[in-house]
């Protein structure tokens, strides 16, 4: 299932034989930063989980975890994780915009790693229902430091301001940085 050319993919294996050659800080650097809080019975709802780096990551720190993947091949990639691992991280294949307006699934906090300006591109305003329409107290984020030309002309920087603006979201507090990108803890 895991072909030996993976060392070249997007995000880290743990479990790999290669992952020692692989360059984990950056991941690492955001769990350094998650770590500073109790994930413990908390409900975690992940957007994106690639290969479920993070996801395995709260599993094993004592949380409830549904990720939804929209890439097939990344979900299956994900189930073949959790039974390895003996995980028990409720992987789900679809699109979030999809899984928000259908369920009532109900958490404690939202997690959104790499992946809102993904959302944002290709939903422009739409993204921001996953803020509203849905009650997640919690929410941490990482992204980059710009959003580009096609998303809603934030100038660079703003990131947390504009989820403040557009968002039912409060409160936000820089927790860490890796790279060119900060990683932020939101209260709504
Ligand atoms: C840039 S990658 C970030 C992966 C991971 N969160 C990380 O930080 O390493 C974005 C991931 O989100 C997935 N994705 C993109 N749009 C999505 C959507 N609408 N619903 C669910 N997953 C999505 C992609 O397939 C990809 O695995």
């Amino acid at each position: 299932m895991i072909s030996a050319d993976m060392y070249k993919t997007y995000q880290p294996i743990r479990a790999h034989p290669n992952a020692s050659q692989w360059r984990t800080q950056a991941y690492e650097e955001v769990i350094d930063s998650l770590k500073q809080f109790d994930f413990v019975g908390k409900r975690i709802l992940e957007v994106g989980p690639c290969y479920g780096y993070y996801s395995f990551w709260f599993d094993g720190n004592g949380a409830e975890v549904t990720a939804i993947e929209s890439n097939a091949g990344r979900y299956e990639i994900c189930e073949g994780l959790n039974e390895f691992y003996h995980g028990s991280v409720n992987f789900i294949h679809g699109d979030i915009m999809e899984y928000i307006k259908d369920s009532n699934a109900d958490f404690d906090v939202l997690f959104l790693q790499n992946i809102f300006h993904h959302l944002l591109r290709h939903y422009k305003e739409e993204a921001f229902m996953l803020l509203n329409d849905t009650n997640i107290p919690w929410m941490f984020l990482t992204m980059g430091s710009t959003l580009g030309p096609w998303s809603l002309n934030v100038p660079k920087g703003n990131i947390p301001l504009m989820i403040l603006n557009h968002s039912k979201y409060r409160l936000a507090k820089k927790i860490g940085k890796w790279y060119h990108r900060d990683t932020y803890f939101f209260e709504r």
